[in-house]
């Protein structure tokens, strides 16, 4: 049973934490919901709260002055301080235009295809496997193949993405150590070299794009006569494609973990395959692959409850704490694949809500549904290795065997 969490600081969190935080998020919303670390942050951890925020124009993402004392001036600064994501209107507005006109739902469904053929490719090598690590030998590699493919990335780069990618979002956790920043650099200066060789390519090559392809959308296309620059367009290019594969290689791998820990929800989802919809909502619910996220309170915000965080307040949302708070979920730590409805927050809300969540949906369909069918005896082979992140929940392996 926990004891006092009074001295809880999300800038000092143990592993205890990042192995599982529910009993932590429980303890904190009940006891203490905006809850003060010793820096001055808040950390909201109830539903309504981190809606709030989200759905409010005044909070805002810009992290230029954050990232200026937490990186000083360096690759991972330019990095991410030129991505969508941790930037206001009106620079937000022309890049998510841009994105969003790339992303159509007819590129989608031009994906849906391709992704059926990749899922069953890999499902083949899965078979033939017969014990495999979940993770390097297939969650990881579908989403590297859409968003890849999307970007024009050519194949003998797509094996690197998921190291650039672990090293350029793990400095975004609270406490990052020396090592970690130096190879966060090394690795936005070595991707940047690549993006940049291959827009340089597109941009000479502007007809060689392939069908479904949407690097060429980003580099010509305009918003209010405004078209991205070319460091704006590799900067967001890297976003896109940590963004693409990290979470929902995440999704997958924490979605079948939870199926091998819940043998009858598992069996459901194999008696009656229909439940796949609701099934991949719950998985994004139990074990979201974002879990934390931050706004700055541009104005005084007062939250549901009455509470006023002023100006300034440098906000933590629980997107994880969220997607359990009993006021909203009923029996909220039950994995229930027919969940209905299932009010999420996985993919926030807001201006900055994921561009990419009916990509990764469609993903989620088709790899889990069509896994779950084919190996209806896989069962876990040793122990797991979760990512030691508290910003992102997934694993670095997950040993499986299928028969
Ligand atoms: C299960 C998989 C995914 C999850 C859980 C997820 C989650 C999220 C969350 C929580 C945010 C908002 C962050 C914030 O503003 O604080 C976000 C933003 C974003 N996501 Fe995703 N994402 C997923 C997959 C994808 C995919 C496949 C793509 C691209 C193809 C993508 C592209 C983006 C982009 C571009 C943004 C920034 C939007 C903006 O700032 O306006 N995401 N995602």
């Amino acid at each position: 049973m926990l004891t006092d969490l009074r001295a809880f600081d999300l800038n000092s969190i143990d592993r205890g934490f990042i192995e599982n935080p529910h009993p932590t998020l429980h303890w904190l919303r009940d006891n203490s919901p905006i809850h003060t670390n010793a820096d001055g942050s808040v950390y909201l951890t109830r539903h309504a709260d981190c809606l709030k925020v989200y759905q409010s124009r005044d909070m805002l993402s810009d992290k230029t002055d954050e990232f200026g004392k937490k990186f000083g001036q360096c690759p991972l600064h330019t990095h991410h301080t030129t991505s969508l994501i941790f930037r206001d209107p009106p620079y937000h507005t022309v890049v998510r235009k841009l994105i969003a006109g790339a992303f159509t739902p007819r590129k989608l469904a031009e994906m849906e295809s391709r992704i059926e053929g990749i899922v069953d490719g890999l499902l083949d090598r899965v078979d033939d496997m017969g014990e495999l690590d979940l993770i390097s030998d297939f969650a990881t590699i579908l989403p590297t193949e859409i968003i890849s493919f999307m970007l024009g990335i050519p194949e003998e780069y797509r094996e690197k993405l998921r190291g650039y990618s672990l090293a350029i979002l793990g400095a975004l956790d609270p406490i990052v150590p020396p090592d970690r920043m130096a190879a966060g650099n090394a690795a936005v200066v070595e991707f940047s070299k690549i993006l940049g060789d291959l827009i340089d390519h597109r941009r000479r090559n502007p007809d060689g794009a392939a069908e479904g392809e949407v690097l060429e959308s980003l580099i010509f296309g305009e918003h209010d006569g405004r078209s991205l620059t070319q460091e704006e367009l590799i900067q967001n290019c890297i976003f896109l494609l940590n963004a693409g594969h990290e979470t929902t290689t995440s999704m997958t791998a924490n979605a079948i973990a939870t199926l091998l820990d819940h043998p009858d929800q598992h069996q459901l989802l194999m008696d009656e395959p229909d439940h796949i919809t609701t099934a991949v909502e719950e998985f994004l619910r139990v074990q979201s692959p974002l879990q934390i996220g931050n706004r700055l309170a541009g104005a005084d915000i007062e939250l549901p409850g009455g509470e006023v965080l002023p100006k300034g307040t440098y906000i933590h949302t629980s997107i994880a704490g969220a997607n359990r708070d009993p006021a909203v979920f009923e029996d909220p730590d039950r994995v229930d694949i027919t969940r209905k409805p299932n009010r999420h927050i996985a993919f926030i809300t807001g201006i900055h809500v994921c561009l990419g969540a009916t990509l990764a949906r469609v993903e989620g369909r088709i790899a889990l549904g069509r896994f779950v069918k084919r190996f209806p005896n896989v069962t876990g082979n040793g122990p797991r290795e979760i990512l030691p992140l508290a910003r992102f929940r997934g694993f670095t392996s997950l040993p499986i065997r299928v028969r």
